[in-house]
């Protein structure tokens, strides 16, 4: 039987100082005529005041493009709009994504007084010259700076994205990176391989990236290093102190339900009484998704993809799931599955008891194609 899970709240805000080059997501450059901030916050308080019956939202995400581009009175705005709703649970997580090139300490202060409690800030790298190769629009002292910013206003939950396998960089010169990033004792550290995307300048003219064989030794050490500072890596890219793990990444890895609001996001929602679970996608091109009365649109996760979807999401974490989980959020009996799995655990990409299944450290290494074998 399907059951309720945990409800998130991601808030897409899509634009961006300058588009790097390697990145895929719904961000535009600022319009010259500046952002239309106020209209887009009034069509995001649209959005919470159409969803007739929010039940408690346990963590809320301002990602983007730069949302640091955006005022804090914008945030303290959504902030209200939601409490006026009595949605918000009271020890809710709220991040919002920064990017060090915005970093202000006035506006750090005021985020975190408009009830912001965790910053996400996107560090990439601290070497000013894979910076300048990324296209980036801070250098490795921005990024420090801006760390201590936030540590100054009172942020105490704080995450760094780093990337790796960067274009023409050392093994040295990656572990470098991570080195002064736990210098620095963030509760959490992202660290991504960079990929090269279709649709972005780097697919086009891809850049000189190091040797696929030298990236994965980079990666083992970079993991060995990370673990050894106390970050335990509980997601392939995602490592923490202890209790620090993000609870809203967490959500959608546990197959959990989220709304998204804003040009582009996505949203998850089950709805047991009638055994479905729909997704929604709004409108993308921001001018759109201001212009449009109807910016929702919805789809259904059909009974045969529900397995996959929660597999390719939970068994991402180290954790990885028990049975009764499996059939409280897909609402299908975990013998459906059994079968497979066993034969997944008989090859060694899988391991666990009867109370939990996760990828064994081979098949962890070799995610892509167990998921792949699914
Ligand atoms: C949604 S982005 C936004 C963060 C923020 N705008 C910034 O760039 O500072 C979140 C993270 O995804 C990672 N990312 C973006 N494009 C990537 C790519 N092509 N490969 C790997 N990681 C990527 C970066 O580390 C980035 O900080
Ligand atoms: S700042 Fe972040 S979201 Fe914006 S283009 Fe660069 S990587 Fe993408």
């Amino acid at each position: 039987m399907l059951e309720l899970p945990p409800l998130g709240l991601y808030v897409h805000i899509p634009w961006c100082v300058r588009k790097c080059p390697y990145c895929d997501f719904n961000s535009h450059e600022r319009p010259g005529a500046g952002i239309p901030e106020a209209a887009y916050v009034e069509a995001l308080c649209g959005e919470i005041a159409l969803n007739k019956k929010i039940r408690l939202i346990e963590t809320v995400f301002f990602g983007g493009g730069t949302p640091s581009l955006f005022q804090p009175e914008s945030f303290a705005r959504l902030h209200g709009r939601l409490a006026e709703r009595k949605c918000l649970a009271p020890e809710a997580e709220i991040t919002l994504e920064a990017n060090p090139g915005t970093a202000e300490a006035g506006r750090f202060a005021a985020y975190r007084a408009a009830g912001i409690n965790r910053l996400s800030i996107g560090v990439q790298s601290f070497d000013d010259a894979a910076l300048a190769r990324l296209g980036r629009i801070h250098g490795g002292a921005d990024a420090r700076a801006a760390f201590t910013i936030a540590r100054e206003a009172g942020f105490d939950n704080i995450n760094l994205d780093l990337m790796f396998g960067l274009p023409r960089q050392s093994q040295s010169q990656a572990l470098r990176d991570l080195e002064t990033a736990i210098a620095l004792a963030p509760e959490h550290i992202s660290w991504y391989q960079l990929t090269l995307e279709p649709n972005t300048v780097f697919w086009r003219r891809p850049p000189r990236l190091p040797p696929e064989r030298l990236i994965d030794t980079a990666q083992e050490a970079g993991i060995a290093l990370l673990e050894s500072a106390g970050y335990a890596r509980y997601e392939v890219s995602a490592f923490a102190r202890p209790g620090k793990a993000c609870r809203h990444n967490l959500n959608y890895w546990r197959f959990g339900d989220y709304l998204g609001i804003g040009a582009g996001a996505h949203g998850k929602l089950t709805d047991p009484a009638a055994d479905r679970i729909i997704r929604t996608r709004k409108t993308r091109m921001p001018s759109h998704y201001l212009a449009a009365a109807e910016k929702t649109m919805t789809s259904e996760v059909a009974h045969g993809e529900r397995p996959l979807e929660y597999l390719m999401n939970t068994l991402r974490l180290r954790e990885g799931f028990a049975p009764a989980d499996f059939e409280r959020r897909t609402g299908i009996a975990f013998d459906a599955i059994g079968e497979k799995l066993e034969c997944l655990r008989r090859d060694g990409l899988l391991e666990g008891d009867g109370n939990t299944i996760r990828a064994s450290a081979r098949g962890y290494r070799l995610l892509d194609s167990l998921l792949g074998k699914l």
